[in-house]
């Protein structure tokens, strides 16, 4: 069952050549080779580590010694060393433990070993099964021969370990649009009709999916039966409707089931997934939102409730501010959509926030413009389903 859930090397892979150099050169060096790598659903973390693998200088150093764990399926410690010892199909013996079988094992081994936890966001945070497995983790990495690779929805590497992290501070970015418009066109095959239109709306098409991996591949695939111009409608009326294929939905299936499975994995319920529904309305996230965010929600302390959703990825931090990739944010502006108290308290602060800009234009300015299209959406909003409590609002022009 193990074996064939260890994925295949993707074929179409593009523009992580210098992501998979740097993983490459981090595994061969001779300290330090706990390679973390970190971000958001479908971003394509297990595909890089696949690629990493599959380098000509691991499979020198590795040959033989590499072992994948699809940790989705393990959810404690236990489970995990009965994972290990079935793919490095290791002998049970008598009077010993599983895990002394397994540690027994690395401690003896010869050369270089390398595990690879793909999905580490299960185990870890299954029930109070954290413990457990942190501390497997760091017996592992004190074996002295065992060289990791965690692939984990998040922002930060499980543990006190001193992981190597690829990307970025919220983990492997999405593509650029050169190589997102190469793999978009790879996946989609020969039924891409080519002219300068088609070139132009597949332009517009990935820039509206942020880039997201999975979200391209899935869109690509329609292609395949229906033309370009009809792909794009469909996902102007039904957005996240296009990322998903085949009848079974899955996290590679499903740019909405991948969505779920964060929120379902890192328990975000109650008034943390109302702060996520919230910040899927806003269009420019939450700008500085140490600053903001206690202002557009008084009375309330939401530091927590960031802190879990920066750590399963569905928001990730950018210039002080939080930002949703766009395939998330319709996702989840349309299965949770924000409250109206959200958006009441959301328009009062705007209101103060309009109220309290500097007069002179050049100082105003600056302060407004990561700002312009919450408040346009914000009063728009409430104008047209007739809650707005502004009474002016000739501020914003
Ligand atoms: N660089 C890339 N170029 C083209 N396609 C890619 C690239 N990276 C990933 N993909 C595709 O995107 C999809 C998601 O990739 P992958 O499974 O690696 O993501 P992930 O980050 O591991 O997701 P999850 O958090 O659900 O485990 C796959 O179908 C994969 O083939
Ligand atoms: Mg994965």
């Amino acid at each position: 069952m193990i074996e064939s859930a260890t994925p295949a090397v993707p074929i179409v892979f593009k523009g992580r050549e210098e992501l998979v150099d740097q993983g490459v050169t981090i595994l061969c060096q001779k300290a330090l080779r706990f390679l973390a790598i970190m971000g958001a659903g479908g971003m394509g973390k297990t595909s890089l580590a696949l690629h990493i693998m599959d380098s000509a200088l691991v499979k020198d150093k590795l040959a033989g010694r590499c072992y994948f764990i699809p940790c989705e399926i393990f959810e404690d410690e236990e489970s995990l060393v009965q994972g290990l010892i079935h793919v490095m199909k290791l002998t049970m013996q008598e009077n010993k433990s599983k895990h002394e079988v397994l540690f027994e094992h690395l401690k003896a081994a010869y050369e270089d070993v390398l595990i690879v936890f793909d999905n580490f966001e299960t185990p870890w945070n299954h029930g109070d099964s954290r413990n457990g497995v942190k501390n497997l983790l760091e017996k592992i990495v004190k074996c002295g021969k065992v060289s990791l690779i965690v692939t984990m929805r998040g922002p930060d590497g499980p543990g006190d370990i001193s992981w190597e992290r690829l990307g970025d501070e919220s983990g492997i970015p999405k593509l650029l649009p050169v190589p997102a418009k190469e793999a978009f066109k790879a996946f989609a095959g020969n039924k891409l009709q080519s002219s300068n239109d088609s070139e132009s709306q597949i332009d517009s098409l990935l820039y509206q999916l942020d880039y997201v991996p999975l979200a391209i591949r899935l869109s690509a695939q329609h292609v395949k039966r229906v033309p370009l111009n009809t792909l794009i409608r469909m996902w102007e009326q039904g957005k996240t409707s296009i990322l998903t294929e085949g009848p079974v939905p899955g996290r590679l299936t499903s740019v909405s089931f991948s969505i779920d499975l964060s929120i379902q994995i890192f328990k975000i319920d109650g008034r943390t997934l109302e702060l996520l529904s919230a910040i899927s309305f806003l269009p420019d996230g939450i700008p500085v939102w140490i600053e903001y965010l206690p202002q557009m929600f008084q009375g309330e302390e939401l530091d927590f409730n960031v802190s879990t959703l920066l750590d399963s990825s569905l928001i990730y931090g950018q210039n002080a501010g939080l930002k949703m990739l766009a395939p998330v944010q319709e996702h989840i502006h349309s299965k949770y959509p924000i409250k109206q108290d959200s958006i009441d308290r959301l328009e009062k602060f705007y209101r103060l926030f309009l109220k309290d800009l500097p007069r002179n234009e050049m100082d105003a300015q600056p302060k407004l413009q990561p700002h312009i299209n919450n408040i346009e959406k914000t009063f728009k909003t409430q104008i047209s389903s007739g809650h707005s409590k502004t009474s002016c609002i000739s501020t914003i022009n």
